[in-house]
């Protein structure tokens, strides 16, 4: 039997792999993140969210909008923003837009692009959001093209998870993450691949401190990340010069 192809197969597309995997768990995306983070991971939107500083009627994009947790969250918080989502799975969008029509009151609109190669002119946005999902795509393409939309002074704010620095509580946490949430997502999300990717994703992915000067490098100034629950979660930010 050929086995199933992983991203490190020889040959294999990483958009085009993200893209299949998520597409396989968008039906069922919200119900497994809120199992697997025990209701938890709303709250990590919420602070990431508080340090956007946000004019209250500006432009924001949410990039890698997914189902729409971080756009639904920032129309919550300032309900008149106008807000723009864009991903490059369908069937997440799917998913946002039938949310939206429950969930959102304001102005919200889900586009389908690909973060590193945005369809916006320079300086178009008043802030960037963007929610578990660095370590899916090319980080140095996705915050140049970050920091070309985005107008001068306006904040990029990054929230994903990330490698805690005390070993014990890391060891403690990578147990969970690379042995329950797979079992969990094959369960709730339907699919156990896809739940063992995502926590493997974090394992090439840069530390926090490693992160904060990817942003800094890339032109942003003030960089920094407050870390959540130890360090296993980071929000990143950073202020277009
Ligand atoms: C883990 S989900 C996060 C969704 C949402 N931000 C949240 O907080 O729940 C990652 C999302 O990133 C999207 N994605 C990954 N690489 C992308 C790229 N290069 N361009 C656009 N979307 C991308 C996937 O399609 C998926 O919807």
């Amino acid at each position: 039997m050929t086995p199933a192809p992983t991203l490190d197969s020889p040959g294999t597309d990483k958009g085009a792999f993200v893209r299949e995997m998520f597409a396989s768990i968008a039906p069922r995306y919200d119900a497994a993140n809120r199992v697997i983070s025990a209701g938890l991971d709303e709250g990590w939107r919420r602070r990431a969210i508080e340090l956007l500083d946000v004019p209250p009627d500006g432009r924001v994009i949410d990039l890698c909008c997914g189902t729409g947790d971080v756009s639904f969250h920032l129309l919550r918080t300032h309900p008149a923003l106008s807000v723009t989502g864009i991903d490059f799975c369908a069937p997440m969008l799917d998913r946002a837009r039938e949310r939206a029509e429950k969930e959102a009151r304001g102005c919200v609109t889900f586009l389908e692009g690909d973060v590193t190669s945005l369809p916006f002119g320079d300086d178009a946005f008043d802030g960037a959001t963007m929610g578990f999902s660095m370590r899916n795509v090319d980080i140095g393409a996705t915050l140049r093209e970050v920091g070309r939309v985005l107008k001068p002074g306006a904040r990029f704010v990054n929230l994903d998870m990330s490698k805690a620095p005390n070993k014990v509580w890391k060891g403690f946490f990578d147990l969970y993450f690379y042995r329950v949430v797979p079992l969990v997502g094959g369960m709730v999300g339907g699919s156990r691949a896809a739940y063992t990717y995502l926590p493997n994703s974090l394992t090439h992915h840069p530390s926090a401190v490693e992160l904060r000067d990817r942003f800094t490098n890339a032109g942003f100034k003030d960089a920094g990340f407050l870390p959540l629950m130890g360090g296993s979660i980071a929000v990143h930010y950073g202020t277009k010069a």
